[in-house]
């Protein structure tokens, strides 16, 4: 790996929000090159970067070619990364078409898909079925919820559905980028506030986010209300344009 590679790669994990990278064997080096991205100056220099050391950096693959869900299955392991593996019952890492044209992006799992684990089963997981199924249904276009993907911006549930605080976001976001690189769908619906800040940055909540496209990478989003928001019984306006919103990516993806 050359400087300006090098660099590339530091920035690619600066911009995915990584804060610190490490070497895997320290043994075998006499100076550590374990420099936190963080203190590296924004631009990242070309010339700073001691090559002499370049041998010994080994970063993590950030979803390197081929990359593919069960691989990234493997990478998240029995994950102990950030503290919300201490009250998990289950990974929760996504369920649907490996190929699917649609992703769905949740907050993060509840305590029925805590035990099952497998996203969006609950209350609010039965919700969405019927808007994916019944929304497609009405628009004549013939899509199963296990046609889609489905997945959550952090893959352990938050203490009493707590929402995932900046860190556990940074560090399981990693995964989801993952997630939807190896899928490249042709659109995601981000649902909710979290899904819209983990992927699209910023402080915007789903009322100035949803009506228009954005997108992710290169990848057409369309921001919506979460499900569980939507089956509070005051909420009618916010169905009306969870449909609208629904209808829209439903036709750009499946047309
Ligand atoms: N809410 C989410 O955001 N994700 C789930 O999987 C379930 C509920």
């Amino acid at each position: 790996m050359d400087r300006d590679q090098l660099r590339q790669r530091l920035q690619f994990y600066q911009d995915l929000g990584f804060k610190q990278i490490y070497r895997r064997d320290a043994t075998a080096i006499a100076e550590p090159v374990t420099a936190p991205v963080a203190a590296l100056p924004d631009p990242l220099p070309t010339t700073n970067i001691e090559m002499a050391k370049l041998p010994d950096v080994s970063l993590p693959p950030m979803a390197p070619a081929g990359d593919s869900l069960l691989r990234i299955i493997e990478d998240i392991g029995d994950c102990h990364r950030c503290r919300l593996h201490e009250k998990r019952n289950k990974i929760v890492f996504g369920v649907g078409n490996e190929q699917a044209k649609l992703v769905f992006v949740g907050e993060g799992p509840g305590a029925d898909e805590d035990a099952q684990g497998i996203p969006f089963v609950g209350r609010a997981g039965q919700l969405l079925t019927q808007m994916i199924e019944g929304t497609s249904k009405k628009e004549g276009i013939p899509l199963l919820r296990a046609d889609v993907y489905i997945c959550n911006v952090v893959k352990c549930r938050p203490p009493e559905n707590r929402t995932p605080e900046a860190d556990e976001m940074e560090i399981c976001g990693q995964f989801l980028f993952r997630q939807l690189s190896a899928i490249q769908p042709k659109a995601i619906c981000a649902l909710g506030s979290t899904a819209a800040k983990a992927l699209l940055g910023g402080k915007d909540g789903v009322t100035r986010l949803r009506g228009r496209w954005h997108k992710w990478r290169d990848i057409p989003l369309i921001v919506t209300y979460h499900p569980s928001y939507l089956l509070r019984p005051y909420n009618q306006d916010a169905k009306r344009e969870a449909w609208e919103d629904l209808k829209k990516v439903l036709h750009f993806v499946y047309d």
